[in-house]
């Protein structure tokens, strides 16, 4: 990555929180590394058991290169745990989670950890808002980690996440974050045939992530037989706390990908977004933003995001350079029919190299890279870049909410939108309040300064 003044001054910021974390509870030696040179199997917990955990466990499986025993779940509802199990059992001997190791509610990851011994790996899978929260007692029990996308919502749990970050290197933990297109073979030769100037200086990146409404992206009421926050934890991609909306869930990738190709976090970012038309859907998201972002040389990247049924979708990411043209990704995750060509249009005869057909499945890259760093006992811990993805997605977001510019070190520094998550319970009080008529706070930007809501 080059060195712009933002990044001296996070690495300043890192260096503060590291001295920090030296003094804190979990803080103490290297673990051995448990898996070196052995046949031994890791053992997995799971944490968080819907769509992505129950995929990443079966991921962690088909990597093949270590192999792997799944051993205890936890999530705060049966239903869920239930149906990820049914999914789960079809590995056969592989899944050794039996009705003493599923667990259920807020504590629930705690004793799923407990099942595991160091060096073991915990799949943290829930809403990232809990993220923090799981990873300190991952830190404090020596478990290597896997833990899905985004890592971070807002400022404050971004400074945790780093200080926890640089406590879990100290410990020689091993911690993949799930921006699996970061283990992607075609965009890791795309990255490099960047650097080496293919394509000449990056001046502008495009990337666009329109489609329907997916996930929880859109809810009606909350229905009576449901805890207020019961109901803000299963639509987590309707609340801001927990997800940070659509905005931070869908549109990371795309960001990431653009970032990693340019080689920099781009510096601030200014933003527009609305809602057009919800119905009766309560949630907070707007469903669409047009983002700009700035990197520290002046290069952009426009990022268009759109949730909206019957209109025109794409799912891509592209650069332009002063010699040539890149695609990052041209129709969503995988594959990512990487390419390069002379000048600025993308037709066969501009054509300079395309990565070869079939690419590997990055989901299971991502798994063999953290096992065999595992195994290998190689340096491995994506925290840091995890954290500053997610926080350069949340300077998007809040640019939009608030209608004002927002630089790196702002998007640091606005205050926490869910503090004492720790402390949660399902029928306690929620991180968020509906009005009178159900309806919960949408951000209107202009109205509030810096509060996104
Ligand atoms: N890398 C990718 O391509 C990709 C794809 C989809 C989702 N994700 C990420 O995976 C995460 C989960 O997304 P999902 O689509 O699986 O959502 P989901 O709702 O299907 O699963 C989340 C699960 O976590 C459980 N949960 C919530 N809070 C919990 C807590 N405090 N303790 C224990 N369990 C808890 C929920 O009950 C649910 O079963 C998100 O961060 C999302 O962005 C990544």
């Amino acid at each position: 990555m080059k060195t712009s003044t933002n990044e001296l001054n996070r690495r300043e910021f890192i260096k503060t929180t590291g001295r920090i974390a030296a003094v804190s509870a979990f803080a103490g030696m290297a673990i051995p590394n448990v898996y070196a040179a052995g046949s031994e199997v890791v053992q997995l917990a799971l944490v968080g058991c819907g769509g992505r955990g129950t995929g990443a466990a079966r991921d962690a499986f088909a990597a093949k290169n270590v192999p792997v025993k799944l051993v205890a779940m936890a999530d705060v509802f049966a239903d869920r745990l239930n149906s990820s199990q049914n999914e789960l059992k079809k590995l056969g001997d592989g899944f050794a989670v039996t009705p003493d190791t599923s667990f259920i509610g807020f504590d629930a990851y705690k004793k799923a950890m407990d099942c595991l011994k160091p060096g073991d790996v915990v799949i943290l899978a829930t809403p990232p808002a809990f993220r923090w929260v799981h990873f300190s007692y991952a830190i404090a029990k020596g478990l290597n980690v896997f833990m899905e996308k985004p890592v971070t919502v807002d400022g404050p749990t971004s400074r945790r996440m780093l200080q926890l970050g640089e406590e879990s290197v100290k410990k020689n933990l091993k911690v993949g974050v799930g921006l699996m297109c970061r283990h992607c073979r075609a965009r890791g030769e795309l990255s490099e045939r960047i650097q080496a100037g293919e394509i000449g200086d990056i001046l502008l990146m495009r990337a666009y992530r329109m489609h329907p409404a997916v996930g929880s992206f859109a809810s009606g009421p909350k229905p009576a037989d449901i805890s207020e926050v019961a109901y803000q934890i299963r639509r987590f991609h309707s609340f801001i706390w927990a997800s940070g909306g659509a905005f931070n869930d869908f549109y990371i990738h795309n960001i990431d990908e653009c970032c990693w190709m340019k080689g920099a976090w781009p510096v601030k970012a200014r933003a527009v977004g609305g809602r057009h038309f919800r119905g009766s859907n309560v949630d907070q998201n707007f469903d669409n933003y047009s983002v700009e972002y700035t990197f520290d040389d002046g290069a952009r990247l426009f990022l268009e995001g759109r949730v909206m049924d019957n209109c025109l979708t794409d799912h891509s990411s592209l650069a332009q350079g002063t010699k040539g043209f890149a695609v990052i990704s041209a129709d969503g995750h995988m594959p990512s029919h990487a390419a390069i060509y002379k000048g600025q249009k993308r037709d066969d005869a501009s054509l300079a190299w395309a990565f070869a057909q079939p690419e590997p499945n990055p989901y299971h890259m991502e798994w063999a890279d953290l096992l065999d760093a595992i195994r290998n006992n190689k340096p491995y811990n994506e925290v840091k870049r995890g954290v500053e993805a997610s926080l350069v997605a949340s300077m998007g977001r809040m640019a939009a909410h608030t209608g004002q510019e927002i630089t790196f070190e702002m998007a640091m520094n606005i205050a926490e939108l869910a503090p004492g998550l720790d402390k949660l319970s399902l029928d306690g009080p929620a991180p968020l309040i509906a009005d009178a008529n159900g309806k919960y706070p949408v951000p209107m930007p202009g109205m509030n300064g810096l509060k996104e809501y």
